[in-house]
């Protein structure tokens, strides 16, 4: 079988993780990249080896050989690009957050479905061994009935006023900065690891810094320091969220994210309380699922290609006790997602286990009741 011909837009530093991630992916060959920023993706392609480098998404799209796009430009043109290449028949696999809002991120499920287009989104935590342990033990009926769940994404890169992104541009991140970004990703493990619906929502966004040095020339995302001219500018996105939630069981939950948490880099922590025994995980320590119990001893399951359920152990691939970590869970689900579009290509059956625009479209949905439910200062349903 020739390999899959794969276009990337956006080189900045997710696209770099993507085009680098590609590159262990057998079935697939990174034809092109695009990016506004042209020598940005000449770079890219220089050092990766990529053929054909395009200066706008529209010249890539217009490729007819590429057959499978990953869109990691900024929130603002994830629908413009994603529906574009829905038309024009590439699958897909996007960004998070899908779009910049639910009505977007409605229409473009409603597009993918018709034209038929395989879609995935990038929930990469999902895919550390353990995270997914966790979910199979859950599907196993191990932790019982969930009851209540807690847990954080916490960073400290928007720390100083001097830091600035396009994340807290209202027109390229869109409605919300931090609840969108982190959050999205976080509601996403609630979802996957439970196996259920966030069906209501109560939040607070709030700006801890509410007024920025924005570098006259743009900032790239995390950027250690903006150098060069600054001017103050007002910021009205949240860079704190807090939400309380509810499943569609009853189960409930609380949430808080933020960025400007001095020490804390990728601090994701998640909690699940079942009526049989309960399972924590932190991103801090990504290779251990904790495991509560009332009568007897707690446990701390390691990552295993030997040990994990027999669902699970394919995310495991490093011999055991070599960590694995978040190239590898990125890995993970472009694996998945290949082994899909190769089936979808060959005409044979296959199973979209992935996260792909529906989950995209829910995370969504629960990022447009945050913002709503902070404003209005009631509970929302979804
Ligand atoms: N899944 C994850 O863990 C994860 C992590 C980081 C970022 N992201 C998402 O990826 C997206 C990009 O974030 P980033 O941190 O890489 O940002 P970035 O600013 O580092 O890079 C964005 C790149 O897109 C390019 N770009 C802008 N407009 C474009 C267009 N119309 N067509 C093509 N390229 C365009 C920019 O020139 C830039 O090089 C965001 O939606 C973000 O939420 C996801």
């Amino acid at each position: 079988m020739s390999k899959i011909k794969v276009g990337v837009i956006g080189a900045g530093y997710i696209g770099m993780v993507h085009l680098e991630m590609l590159r262990r992916i057998p079935e697939v060959e990174v034809a092109a990249v695009a990016d506004p920023d042209l020598d940005l993706a000449r770079r890219a392609g220089d050092r990766l080896g990529i053929p054909k480098i395009y200066g706008s998404a529209d010249d890539l799209l217009a490729d007819p050989g590429i057959e499978v796009v990953h869109v990691c430009a900024p929130n603002n043109v994830h629908f413009d690009i994603n529906r574009k290449a829905i038309l024009a028949g590439k699958d897909i696999l996007s960004e998070k957050p899908l779009a910049l809002d639910a009505r977007e991120s409605g229409e473009l499920l409603r597009l993918a479905a018709e034209r038929g287009t395989l879609t995935g989104i990038d929930f990469c935590y999902r895919y550390y061994p353990v995270v997914q342990e966790a979910a199979a033990r859950v599907r196993r009926g191990d932790l019982g009935d969930v009851r209540a769940f807690v847990g954080h994404f916490l960073q400290d890169w928007l720390f100083y006023d001097t830091d600035y992104s396009w994340r807290l541009d209202p027109a390229v991140a869109g409605r919300a900065n931090v609840v969108a970004d982190l959050g999205s990703h976080w509601c996403d493990l609630v979802r996957f690891i439970t196996g259920l619906r966030i069906v209501e929502v109560f939040s607070e966004l709030h700006t801890c810094i509410p007024v920025r040095k924005k570098p006259k020339a743009g900032p790239r995302s995390f950027a250690a320091r903006q150098e060069g001219e600054t001017e103050d500018v007002p910021i009205e996105l949240d860079d704190y969220a807090a939400l309380f939630l509810r499943l569609e069981n009853g189960a409930r939950g609380n949430f808080t994210t933020c960025q400007v948490c001095a020490g804390r880099k990728v601090d994701i922590e998640l909690q699940v309380f079942g009526s049989r025994e309960s399972y924590a995980w932190s991103h801090v320590h990504p290779n251990a699922l904790w495991i509560g119990r009332r009568d007897r001893g707690n446990e701390t399951f390691y990552e295993s290609s030997q040990l994990q359920d027999a669902a699970t152990v394919r995310f495991a691939s490093l011999p055991t006790g070599h960590p694995m970590g978040y190239h590898d869970a990125v890995t993970n689900l472009f694996r998945e997602f290949y082994e899909a579009a190769a089936a979808k290509r060959e005409g044979r059956p296959f199973q979209a286990a992935f996260p792909g625009f529906a989950e995209g479209h829910e995370a969504m949905r629960i990022i447009d009741a945050a913002v709503e439910s902070s404003r209005a200062g009631r509970w929302v349903r979804l």
